[in-house]
């Protein structure tokens, strides 16, 4: 079959898998090829196992594979065949040199852009898909068009805000899609080639348009106020916990005005995930580049917030169980950052991990998708960790349990069992706010929420 147009994206992660086997799915006369350096995750792709877990994309890939959607690891030579290329490679936080610890690392999308401006023959679009400062496009252009060989480069802005868990439905159903690009001819001509392919399943009105800074920015500024929501309940659940107010209350009554509105206000043991803390760092970053003391520190002081908040939950573990947990064995309910996503990037459950270790207590991990993950991250200590899939193994002889992951299945799990096996004072510290407080209360356990009284029955 001719195909009406090639789209290729650079990087199969989790962000370049699913939305480009999305478009697939919804433009069957566009061919979506999808290339990355991995050749492990590209095989994965091809095969039964997809390389991350994400609730509905094994039935929106099989539609699509094969008939106009394809895998592959040659990047090279799939860009000249390319009208459309989507940039989705990692953009972490620089470890490095200057903007070390908060700056954006681009080195991946640079290498991407000299390859593209070397291999392109004919003209091209550019999309950014992953997170980049705000006027990367004016440098990724530069690059693009450094030493002319008669090829051009429009260079759009398209941020993506889907969720892990949640990423089929939020691509299927997104808010909004957001397009940035030059106000010329040509950058208007190059908005509408993308608006025309989202428009094949996203209504109209919900194709934003703007100018390629507004759009880099604006994914920034949208995790900077998510994580904020999160920061700012958790700071007002320290203040629960020393007055007795309740957190899920307070949340519930504020939620109910409609200015600000009921999402994201969950307190919890603090908020992971890939993005949050790199973006809002990010952004701190670029504030301080332009002389914006006073708005770097209100952005940092988010993050800043997730660090106590993940501390204060260690610290009333330490002092739930007596101030010491020296050889105390400790069950953590979940690994992955959050709930239905097998991705433990920046979960709060590796800096509780890490310091129960450093306390000397005897760690062991549950969770339905994150154990090999779990493995990779803690690495460096894995002979002081143990790994179970059955949480009722885990809970075994333990002192304490804490809930790391909001997965429904622990919500289920029959806690008299769990209690009968544990030691006596049995603890359990609930970082996610998922279980029934007084009925554990009822089966002897002291319990733990965030941002709520305790319960202690010895
Ligand atoms: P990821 O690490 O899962 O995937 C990136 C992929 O790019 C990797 O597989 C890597 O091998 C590949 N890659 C790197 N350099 C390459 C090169 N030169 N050629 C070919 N492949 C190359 O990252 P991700 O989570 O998909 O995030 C990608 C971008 O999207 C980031 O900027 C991130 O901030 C942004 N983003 C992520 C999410 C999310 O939920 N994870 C959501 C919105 C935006
Ligand atoms: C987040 C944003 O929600 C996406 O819009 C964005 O595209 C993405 O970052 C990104 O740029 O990578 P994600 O990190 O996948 O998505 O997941 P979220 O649902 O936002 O959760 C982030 C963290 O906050 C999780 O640890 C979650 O448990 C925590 N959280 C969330 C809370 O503690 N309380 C809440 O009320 C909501």
């Amino acid at each position: 079959m001719a195909f009406k147009q090639t789209i290729l994206c650079i990087g199969a992660g989790y962000v370049g898998g699913p939305t480009m086997s999305m478009i697939a799915k919804n433009c069957p006369d566009t061919q979506v090829i999808v290339v990355d350096l991995n050749e492990a995750r590209i095989k994965a792709w091809q095969s039964e196992t997809l390389p991350i877990y994400e609730p509905g994309l094994r039935e929106v890939v099989d539609e699509a594979i094969g008939r106009n959607l394809f895998f592959s690891t040659d990047v090279i030579a799939n860009i000249p065949k390319a009208d459309i290329i989507f940039v989705s490679v990692n953009t972490p936080t620089k470890t490095y040199g200057q903007g070390a610890g908060r700056a954006a690392d681009l080195q991946y999308w640079e290498a991407v852009a000299r390859t593209i401006k070397e291999h392109a023959t004919s003209d091209t679009i550019v999309v950014e898909k992953s997170t980049l400062p705000v006027r990367t496009a004016e440098a990724i252009e530069r690059i693009l068009h450094a030493s002319q060989n008669g090829v051009h480069f429009d260079v759009l802005s398209n941020p993506e805000f889907l969720a892990e868990g949640t990423a089929i439905h939020d691509l299927e159903n997104p808010d909004r899609v957001l397009i940035g690009g030059r106000e010329d001819e040509q950058g208007q001509k190059a908005i509408q080639t993308l608006v025309d392919i989202y428009a094949e399943w996203v209504p109209r009105e919900k194709i934003l348009t703007t100018n390629v800074w507004s759009a880099e920015l604006s994914k920034l500024t949208a995790n900077a106020f998510l994580a904020q929501r999160i920061s700012s309940i958790n700071a007002i659940s320290a203040l629960c916990e020393a007055t007795e107010a309740d957190v899920d209350e307070v949340a519930h009554a504020i939620g109910t005005d409609s200015r600000i509105g009921p999402k994201f206000l969950r307190s919890s043991v603090g908020f992971g995930g890939s993005c949050f803390k790199k973006d809002i760092l990010n952004l701190v970053y670029l504030c301080e580049h332009y002389g914006l003391t006073e708005v770097a520190a209100y952005w940092e002081q988010v993050v800043l917030m997730n660090e106590y908040q993940m501390n204060r939950f260690v610290d009333k573990i330490v002092s739930g169980l007596f101030n010491t947990l020296v050889n105390k064995r400790i069950a953590l309910f979940g690994f992955a950052f959050k709930a239905n996503t097998g991705d433990t990037r920046e979960s709060p459950a590796i800096t509780v991990t890490r310091r129960l270790l450093e306390e000397r207590a005897n760690v062991v991990i549950s969770d339905p998708q994150a154990i090999p993950e779990a493995k990779h991250d803690l690495a460096d200590v894995i002979d002081h960790v143990e790994f179970s899939e059955d949480p009722y193994e885990a809970a075994k002889g333990a002192h304490a349990v804490c809930i790391m992951t909001e997965w429904e299945q622990f919500k289920d799990l029959d806690y008299q069992r769990i209690y009968d096996a544990m030691l006596k004072p049995a603890s359990i510290f609930d970082g996610r706010n998922i279980l029934d407080h007084a009925a554990l209360g009822e089966i002897g356990f002291n319990v733990y929420p965030v941002g709520k009284h305790a319960i202690v029955n010895g």
